[in-house]
C-alpha cells in the first residue's frame, strides 16, 4: 500500500486492515507511516512501515522483495503514491512535468513490475488510484492529468495482461477529496470547484477507501480494467 502515511492511502490501508490484512504501509520515508501502522495493527497484527522513493526502480525491486519475506506473500497492491506540481503549461518546468509522471506513472509501473509474478501465484488484487483528472483533464495540471490518464491506460493493459492468472486489476478516479494535497489550494478556489460538484461536497477519503474495499473484497472478483469514478458527480 503505498502513499500510506496520510490522506486516502491511510483510509485504505486501515480498511485492508479491519478486513485482516496485514499492510505494509508504504511512504517516502518509514518513519511517516509511524500513526498509519498503529491503526492498523490495532485491527490486525503484522502491519509494518517501509521507506522508498516510488519513483526508483530498483529500490522499488527491493522493497516488494522484503515485503514479502517478511510477511509473509503478497495477495494486493495499492499504488496510491502521488504528486501534484499545477502550473499553467507555458509555465511549467521540465523538472515539474517529469517528477510528476516519474511518481505518478511510473511508481505505479515500478510497482506492479515488481509485484506481478507474486500476485500471480495468489491471484491477487491491483489498485491503482488515478484521477478525474485523468479522464476530464484539468487547466493547470496537464503534468498530473497525462500521469493519472497513463495510469488508467496502463491499468486497463494489465488487466488484459494478468487476468488469465486471474487477477483483477483495477483503478480509482477520486474527484476533490478533503487530504493534504487538496488544502494546498486557496479558499476561493475550493468554493468554486465546491460549487461545481453535483453532490454540492468534498469527498472523504473513506469514501475513497469504501470504494477500494469493494474493488479488493468479494464484490470486486468479476470486475477488471474498469476506473471507478468517485467524485460526487463532478465529471458529469
Ligand atoms: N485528494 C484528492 O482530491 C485526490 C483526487 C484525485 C486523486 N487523488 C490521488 O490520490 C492519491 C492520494 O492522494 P492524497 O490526497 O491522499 O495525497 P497526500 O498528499 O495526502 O498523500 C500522498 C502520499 O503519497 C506519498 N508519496 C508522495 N510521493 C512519494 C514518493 N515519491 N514515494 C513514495 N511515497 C510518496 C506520501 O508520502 C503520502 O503518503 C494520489 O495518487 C492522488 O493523486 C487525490
Amino acid at each position: 500500500m503505498t502513499g500510506a502515511s496520510r490522506g486516502i492511502g491511510r483510509a485504505i490501508a486501515e480498511r485492508l486492515a479491519q478486513r485482516g490484512a496485514k499492510v505494509a504501509c508504504v511512504a517516502t520515508r518509514a518513519e511517516n507511516c509511524a500513526d498509519t501502522v498503529a491503526a492498523c495493527n490495532a485491527a490486525t497484527d503484522g502491519a509494518a512501515a517501509y521507506g522508498v522513493d516510488v519513483s526508483d526502480h530498483a529500490a522499488v525491486n527491493e522493497l516488494v522483495k522484503n515485503v514479502q519475506a517478511e510477511l509473509g506473500g503478497l495477495d494486493i497492491l495499492v499504488n496510491n503514491a502521488g504528486i501534484t506540481r499545477d502550473q499553467l503549461m507555458l509555465r511549467m518546468s521540465e523538472d515539474d512535468f517529469d517528477r510528476v509522471i516519474d511518481v505518478n506513472l511510473k511508481g505505479c509501473w515500478n510497482f506492479m513490475r515488481a509485484a506481478a509474478r507474486p500476485l500471480m501465484k495468489s491471484s491477487g488484487r491491483i489498485l491503482n488510484i488515478a484521477s478525474v483528472v485523468g479522464i476530464t483533464g484539468n487547466a493547470g495540471q496537464a503534468n498530473y492529468a497525462a500521469s493519472k490518464a497513463g495510469v488508467i491506460g496502463m491499468t486497463r493493459s494489465l488487466a488484459k495482461e494478468l487476468a488469465g492468472r486471474g487477477v483483477c486489476v483495477n483503478a480509482i478516479a477520486p474527484g476533490f477529496i478533503e487530504t493534504d494535497m487538496t488544502a494546498e489550494i486557496d479558499a476561493q478556489a475550493a468554493d468554486a470547484l465546491k460549487g461545481s460538484i453535483p453532490l454540492g461536497r468534498i469527498g472523504t477519503a473513506a469514501e475513497i477507501a469504501d470504494a477500494a474495499d469493494y474493488l479488493l473484497g468479494p464484490g470486486g472478483a468479476y470486475v477488471t480494467g474498469q476506473t471507478l469514478v468517485v467524485d460526487g458527480g463532478l465529471s458529469l
